[in-house]
């Protein structure tokens, strides 16, 4: 009955509506003459009561498998503690076409629509990275419409489907290689396709080729920058952020992007590699403080150095199936002979590389918690060089080759450096910052870690 008191009133206000309607519309004519008085009808009996009609579509039912408090409100809450939500990159980065694709959210989507392509091209006599947007696209913070795109398209809950599980061609190799997580669907390559490494290019080469890793790993012994030779002699530019960025987590997961030396472990891969998706570790719940859902965290503190009060959401480890028959905590010996381990291979190649400072170390240090990997190793290190920069290594202890201002030339030279060397500070660099001490792909980054030290004594040093 109900219903049919809201359609008779729905219809009521449809005939207000249209009678409104039309005398807004008519244009006055003149009056008419009055008719004449009609005869009084007789009284029928009452007829029995209507059926119920039927319910009407409700326009908000749609939004509300989203628009819940134990959904879109929920989840906001937990992204508020995800470095995606506050992080300050995606500001420091607007307008920048090519650093867009993983720091604003309309690039990212733009490259992924588009399906633009990681290769470079030659152009103007110089290789050129072809992967960005254009510059319309090149603006937004990570946000729920980042990796929900389709969001407010049907206004179905089907909406939150994910924005990229394709194969994501690597952008450090000029997309000649892909990594192509299949499990769980693919929501890893979500990830990947931003949490990847970034081209390595020859800073000295006139036409801006890529490092070769074949030939670093090739031709240990022969010199890639030689001091005495000055700038000359040399592809790479030894410099305070000689990098391939910050995003070696999704290739080291993959178990590539290494210069894999050949030694004494093969390379292979743990079993997250193919079993585990970057969600069941990064996004179980529940939460624990600010680790799991959508912070994406694990650990759980806020930009602190790795200490041993820092805590953790296991709850991935555990409850996907994996670990359960053994669980895992912080006390565990999955989790913390593994850690140790490697944070000791760390430590060792870390002192390999420095050894040709002859006194002084070539790797930057920091132990505030700037540094992203603030004791991770034992030095603090953060896998950049510890060369001079007036805007960004202010304090920096060796001579930059290429400047010639006053303050650099009365620091030290910065030593020679073969091949070898220089794979290793890139191993070094990579192995750090997956951030996991081996946890993501124990297998894979202990043969880079033995290997290149095996590579380093080899060559004698
Ligand atoms: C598939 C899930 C989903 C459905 C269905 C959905 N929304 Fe949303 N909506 C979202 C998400 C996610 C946000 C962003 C929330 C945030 O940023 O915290 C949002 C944000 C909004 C906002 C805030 C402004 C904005 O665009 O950020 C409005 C208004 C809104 N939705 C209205 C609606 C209406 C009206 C419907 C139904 C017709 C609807 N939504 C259906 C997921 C959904
Ligand atoms: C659009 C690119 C993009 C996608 C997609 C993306 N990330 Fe990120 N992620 C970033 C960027 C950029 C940062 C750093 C933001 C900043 O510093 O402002 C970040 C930060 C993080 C952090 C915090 C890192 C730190 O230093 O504390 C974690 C953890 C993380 N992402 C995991 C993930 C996971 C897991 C996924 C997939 C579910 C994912 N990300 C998808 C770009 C992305
Ligand atoms: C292929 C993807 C990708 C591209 C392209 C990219 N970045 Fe990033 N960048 C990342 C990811 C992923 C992170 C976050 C890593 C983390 O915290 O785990 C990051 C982090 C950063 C940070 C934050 C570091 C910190 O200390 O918190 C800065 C600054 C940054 N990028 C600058 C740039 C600039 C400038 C460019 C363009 C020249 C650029 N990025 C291009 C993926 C990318
Ligand atoms: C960095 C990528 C990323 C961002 C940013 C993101 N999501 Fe998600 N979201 C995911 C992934 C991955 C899943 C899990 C999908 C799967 O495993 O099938 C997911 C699942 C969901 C789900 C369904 C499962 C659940 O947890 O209830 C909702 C609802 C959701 N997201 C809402 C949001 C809202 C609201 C925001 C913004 C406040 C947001 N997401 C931002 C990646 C993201
Ligand atoms: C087996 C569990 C596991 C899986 C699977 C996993 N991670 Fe992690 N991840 C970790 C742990 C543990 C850390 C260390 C967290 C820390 O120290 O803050 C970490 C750290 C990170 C960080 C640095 C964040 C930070 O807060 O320091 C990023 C970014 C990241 N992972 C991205 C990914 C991506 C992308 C994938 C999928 C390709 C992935 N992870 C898969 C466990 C995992």
């Amino acid at each position: 009955m109900k219903n049919l008191k809201k359609l008779v009133f729905t219809a009521g206000l449809m005939i207000v509506a249209v009678c409104l309607t039309l005398t807004s519309c008519n244009k006055e004519g003149p009056q008419g003459a009055t008719g004449a008085t009609g005869a009084t009808g007789a009284t029928g009996a009452t007829g029995p009561a209507g059926k119920d009609g039927t319910n009407g579509k409700d326009a908000t039912n749609s939004c509300k498998e989203c628009h819940a408090k134990a959904v879109v409100d929920a989840v906001a809450t937990e992204f508020e503690m995800s470095k995606h939500n506050w992080g300050g990159a995606a500001f420091e980065e607007a307008g920048n076409t090519s650093c867009g694709p993983c720091h604003e959210q309309k690039a990212y989507i733009y490259v992924c629509q588009n399906n633009v392509s990681a290769a470079f091209q030659f152009t103007g006599g110089k290789w050129v990275n072809q992967y960005a947007s254009n510059a319309a696209n090149a603006i937004g913070e990570i946000s729920c419409y980042t990796c929900h795109s389709s969001l407010h398209t049907t206004y179905e809950k089907t909406d939150l489907v994910l924005t990229n599980t394709a194969a994501v061609p690597m952008t450090m190799w000029g997309g000649a290689k892909t990594i192509n997580l299949t499990q769980g669907g693919g929501t890893s390559n979500l990830c990947v396709k931003c949490h990847q490494p970034r081209p390595l290019v020859c800073g000295n080469d006139p036409a801006g080729r890529l490092l070769n890793y074949d030939s670093v790993k090739n031709f240990p012994t022969a010199m890639m920058y030689d001091s005495a030779a000055g700038v000359k002699n040399t592809m790479l530019k030894p410099s305070y952020r000689m990098h391939v960025h910050y995003g070696a987590v999704g290739a080291v997961y993959a178990g590539q992007g290494g210069i894999e030396y050949p030694g004494s472990v093969s390379y292979a891969n743990s079993p997250h590699t193919t079993l585990a998706t970057c969600q069941d570790c990064h996004m179980a719940g529940p939460m624990t403080g600010i680790a799991g859902g959508h912070s994406f965290n694990v650990r759980n503190a806020k930009e602190s150095a790795l200490s041993s009060s820092t805590t953790w959401n296991f709850n991935g480890c555990n409850t996907t199936g994996c670990h359960a028959a053994s669980p895992i905590d912080a006390s565990s010996a999955k989790w913390q002979a593994t850690r140790t381990e490697i944070k000791g291979l760390l430590n060792a190649l870390a002192t390999k590389i420095n050894a040709c400072g002859g006194g002084h170390d070539i790797l930057h240090a920091d132990a505030s918690a700037a540094n992203l990997w603030a004791g991770i190793t034992t030095g603090n290190y953060d896998g950049y060089l510890d060369i001079y920069s007036s805007s960004t290594n202010p304090l920096g202890y060796w001579r930059d080759p290429y400047s010639t201002s006053a303050a650099n030339m009365a620091k030290p030279k910065f030593p020679k450096l073969l091949m070898v060397q220089t794979g290793a500070l890139i191993n070094f660099q990579f192995c750090l910052r997956e951030y996991s001490l081996g946890i993501h792909n124990t297998v894979y980054v202990r043969a880079l870690l033995t290997n290149t030290m095996e590579a380093m004594t080899a060559a004698g040093l």
